[in-house]
C-alpha cells in the first residue's frame, strides 16, 4: 500500500512576517491567485495524496473556509479527491510538538509531512514516498544545499546522505557539518511521531524534530536524506524578503505576468 496521509503543520505565530499576520494566517498569503497552502495541498494530490491533516491554531479559520464548500458561491469544497481534516495545537511549542499531533490521523504506515509556509515546486515527494517504501527507514527528508553562510537559518544534515548521522537546527557556519538543509518535506514512520510526542522542549524551548531524529539515530534507527532535484525548487515565505521572492518566481514564470519585474 502506498502512502496516501499526510500532516501540514500551519500554527506557528508567522512573527516575522508582521503586520501582514497580526489578524490572519502566514499561510493564505497569495502566491497569484490562490493561499500558499491551496499551492501545498495541490502539490501533495499530484503525489497520490488522499488524507490531510492541517494542524491548526489561534487565528488560522480562514485555511477551515478556505478549502470548505461554499454555498454562497454556489460551489462545493475546492479540491476534489482529498479528505482534509483539522486538528489543534493548543500553543505553538514547536514544529515537532505540531507533528506529533498527526498522530490523530491514526496511520499505521508513513506519513508524509509537508510545512505549510514553503511551496516545492516538482515531484520531490513521490520520491520520497519511494525512498520510504523502498528502505523502510524511520524517516526521509528532502534536503537541498545552501550556501555556507546560509547555514544558520536552516536544519542541517550530518553524515552520508543514505544514513545520516544527525540534524543539526541552524548550526554556526564554522561548525556545520555540511550544507545540506532540510527542504520543508518528510515522510516519517509512526515512531518518529511517537518519539516526537516524547521529546521534550529543546533549542528555544520548542521541540525539535532534529532532537527527535537525532534521539532515534542512536538507537539504531535510518534516516535517509533526499536531495532535491533541479527542477525541485525550494519556497520559503516565511519572511517579507523570501514571500516577495517566491510571488515574483512564479509571477515571471506565468505567461499571464512574465513580463513582471
Ligand atoms: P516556522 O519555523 O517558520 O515558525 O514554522 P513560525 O512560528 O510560523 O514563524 P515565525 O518564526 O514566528 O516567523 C514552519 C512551519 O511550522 C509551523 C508553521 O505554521 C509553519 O508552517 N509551526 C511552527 C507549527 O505548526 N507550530 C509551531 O509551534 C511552530
Amino acid at each position: 500500500m502506498s502512502i496516501t496521509d499526510a500532516v501540514i503543520p500551519v500554527a506557528g505565530l508567522g512573527t516575522r512576517l508582521l503586520p501582514a499576520t497580526r489578524s490572519q494566517p502566514k499561510e493564505m498569503l497569495p502566491v497569484l491567485d490562490r493561499p500558499v497552502v491551496q499551492h501545498v495541498v495541490e502539490e501533495l494530490v499530484g503525489a497520490g495524496i488522499s488524507r490531510v491533516l492541517f494542524v491548526t491554531g489561534r487565528r488560522k479559520r480562514a485555511i477551515e473556509d478556505h478549502f470548505d464548500a461554499d454555498p454562497e458561491l454556489g460551489s462545493g469544497p475546492l479540491l476534489d479527491g482529498v479528505q482534509i481534516l483539522y486538528t489543534r495545537q493548543p500553543e505553538p511549542r514547536g514544529l515537532g510538538d505540531a507533528i506529533a499531533h498527526g498522530r490523530a490521523l491514526g496511520a499505521s504506515d508513513g506519513v508524509v509531512v509537508a510545512l505549510g509556509d514553503a511551496i516545492v515546486e516538482g515531484d520531490v515527494v513521490k520520491r520520497l514516498i519511494a525512498a520510504f517504501e523502498a528502505a523502510q527507514p524511520a524517516a526521509v527528508i528532502a534536503v537541498e544545499q545552501v550556501a555556507a553562510e546560509q547555514v544558520n537559518r536552516y536544519g542541517i544534515v550530518a553524515g552520508p546522505l543514505e544514513a545520516i548521522t544527525a540534524l543539526v537546527e541552524k548550526p554556526d557556519p564554522e561548525s556545520a557539518p555540511s550544507n545540506w538543509a532540510v527542504a520543508a518535506r518528510y515522510v516519517f514512520s509512526p515512531a518518529v511521531l511517537e518519539e516526537l510526542a516524547r521529546t521534550p522542549p529543546g533549542r528555544g524551548g520548542e521541540v525539535q524534530v532534529a532532537d527527535a531524529l537525532g534521539a532515534l539515530i542512536d538507537r539504531g534507527e535510518r534516516v535517509i536524506a533526499v536531495p532535491l532535484l533541479a527542477a525541485e525548487r525550494r519556497h520559503d515565505i516565511g519572511t517579507v524578503e523570501s514571500y516577495v521572492q517566491t510571488f515574483l518566481h512564479f509571477a515571471r514564470q506565468d505567461p499571464r505576468f512574465s513580463d513582471a519585474h
